[in-house]
């Protein structure tokens, strides 16, 4: 590959200096602050990292994440750079920078940097996965009542276009009784021969159920092992909510393409997500919104052989991105990386535990999330007898409390701790709750 020739030829060099840099400048994805600048001590100590405004608890991070110290020092960096040079910024920055954050993801996703798409979002990645599928009016979908309008959405579009179906299941009737086994087996039911594709989400945002990915997985594969490689069936998941949160391998999950926004558990930038698609299934999918990855443009350009180019290469949505934002990716992984995977979920899930725990014993709340952690992850969901979800919200926010209201038909409350939640803040919460009917 030339990349002097490429760079020229496309137009994207504006000078013999700036190509220079291009060529030798580091990834602009290490860490800004180095890591044994700040204390991963204690909850306290990560809490700190955050300028949280400290009259308000803040219970609803799994909508829209707080930047820690590492992510806004990263941002800062790049804005400022990109505000006083932005195209030379970029120029010595693009050709290296994203590799650094997909290392960085496959890192702390446990997969290959090249199986990694960056998007913009859960939504941005599952519009790309469920259009990018290569489907046929003989295929079946088999997905859920209870996945995200993001996801509804994108199937709904897809099968417009190719013609193929939509078989929904329900994967519970009580989510507070859901199972790992009751779960596996309406799944397990669903597949019909044209089954090609099982649609999924991890947690459900409207009810807190976590599906068994693990076994859903396993149940498929075994599935396959009676079918031809062209009949495989492939399991895509919407994995916002337990990334960030779970103590998982992506890899380990065993599904075949995994979509999340790095903007709510992962307290990553803004306006920033993943698109996992496992090696062996890149030929199920093809790009959707060109990629300006510099081996695309120079398979365009016919400078690289395109038969060689990867997925991550093919299906990173292209077109020129907030930088700042985006090259800051990196350092939101490296914090949660600083942190440790099994202790963020060990946290979440004592938070979690606790504030379901106290919910549960009040007569006038109905639990609606399971209280078993094997089936449920951090976001918890409730209704007030006699009170309307959206007048539990408002009452809420009243006592200074943030929390939401699933946008689904039939919607509750959610209130969603994580790591930069402390006991105390569950327990205002809990004290709230318990007196919320009497001045409703
Ligand atoms: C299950 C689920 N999927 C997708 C989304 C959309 O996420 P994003 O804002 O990253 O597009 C949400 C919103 O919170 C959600 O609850």
């Amino acid at each position: 590959m030339d990349r002097r020739k490429f760079l020229l030829k496309s137009g994207v060099a504006i000078s013999a200096g700036s190509l220079l840099a291009a060529c030798n400048t580091s990834p602009a994805s290490s860490p800004v602050t180095p890591s044994n600048e700040l204390s991963f001590d204690t909850w306290e100590d990560i809490r700190k990292q955050f300028l949280f405004n400290p009259d308000r608890i803040h219970m609803s991070q799994m909508l829209l994440a707080a930047h820690p110290k590492m992510v806004r020092d990263a941002i800062q960096k790049h804005r400022d750079e990109l505000d006083q040079n932005p195209v030379e910024y970029w120029e010595s920055n693009f050709l290296n920078t994203e590799n650094e954050i997909r290392k960085k993801a496959s890192e702390y996703m446990d997969t290959l940097p090249e199986e990694i798409a960056l998007t913009d979002s859960t939504t941005m990645g599952l519009a790309i996965l469920y259009n990018g599928l290569k489907l046929t009016s003989a295929n079946e979908i088999l997905t859920t009542t209870h996945d995200h309008y993001a996801t509804e959405k994108s199937l709904e579009y897809a099968t417009a276009r190719s013609g193929a179906s939509i078989n929904r299941v329900s994967l519970y009737n009580d989510p507070s009784k859901a199972s790992v086994d009751e779960m596996v087996e309406v799944l397990r039911k669903g597949i019909t021969p044209k089954t090609k594709i099982v649609a999924i989400t991890f947690v459900h945002s409207c009810t807190g159920v976590k599906t068994p990915v693990k076994q859903i997985a396993a149940m498929i594969k075994e599935q396959n092992s009676n079918r031809s490689e062209v009949d495989r069936i492939y399991l895509c998941v919407d994995g916002v909510h337990g990334f960030g949160i779970e103590n998982i391998s992506v890899h380990d999950l065993g599904c075949d393409f995994f979509a999340a926004g790095t903007h709510k558990w992962i307290f990553g930038p803004r306006g920033t997500g993943v698109l996992y698609a496992k090696k062996e299934a890149w030929n199920m999918i093809g790009p959707v919104i060109p990629s300006f990855e510099y081996n695309c443009y120079a398979a365009w350009l016919d400078l690289f052989p395109a038969d060689k180019l990867t997925y991550a290469d093919l299906c990173s949505p292209g077109g020129f991105h907030s930088f700042d934002h985006r090259w800051s990716l990196g350092e939101a992984f490296q914090f949660q990386l600083n942190i440790g995977k099994a202790r963020v979920e060990e946290r979440s899930h004592q938070l979690t535990t606790k504030l379901k725990e106290g919910l549960a014993s009040m007569n006038h709340i109905k639990l609606i999330t399971p209280m078993n952690m094997e089936v449920s992850a951090g976001i918890n969901c409730f209704d007030v007898e006699g009170m309307k979800p959206e007048d539990v919200v408002k009452k809420l926010l009243t006592k200074k409390i943030i929390a939401s209201e699933s946008p689904y038909k039939g919607s509750h409350v959610r209130l969603t701790p994580s790591i930069i939640n402390t006991e105390a803040e569950v327990d205002i919460c809990l004290r709230e709750l318990e007196h919320i009917k009497d001045t409703a």
